[in-house]
């Protein structure tokens, strides 16, 4: 079925815009290819699987409460550390990278557990206290 020319460039320019303000399109795919994972919600506590971890170092979870995904990082057996993908300069969503996440807006860079690394942001991501417990990674948002 043909797209009518307008409806085509009406979805390009949000696709655009999409691109612009966001940085990626989270609702496609993770940011940079990075997978979301299912995780369980008991309280204030998101239980994530380890072996979400199996694939990749790192994966976002669905977080509606604050409007954008948290990044979990794996860093090594053990450690982990959990950040909201919500840049603290002007709030566009941030990008996990393999060494750095960064900000497609004006260019902030943090390390992964979401220090940053260069401006115009000057504050740390948000951070989430997390945990281990057996076979699941335990992230605090309350
Ligand atoms: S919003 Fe991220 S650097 Fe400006």
């Amino acid at each position: 079925m043909a797209v009518e020319r307008r409806t085509f460039l009406k979805r390009a320019r949000n696709v655009s815009l999409g691109v612009a303000v966001g940085g990626c399109l989270p609702w496609v795919s993770g940011c940079a290819g990075v997978p979301y994972a299912d995780f369980r919600r008991s309280g204030n506590v998101l239980r994530v699987p380890r072996a979400a971890f199996a694939t990749s170092p790192g994966v976002l979870l669905n977080f509606p409460d604050e409007g954008m995904p948290i990044y979990v990082h794996r860093h090594g057996e053990g450690r982990y550390s959990a950040v909201l993908t919500r840049c603290t300069h002007q709030g566009c969503q941030v990008d996990p990278d393999q060494d750095r996440i960064r900000c497609p807006c004006h260019g902030s860079e943090y390390s992964l557990d979401g220090r940053v690394l260069q401006g115009p942001a000057e504050r740390s991501l948000t951070r989430y206290a997390i945990s281990v417990e057996g076979d699941e990674i335990l992230v605090e948002v309350g």
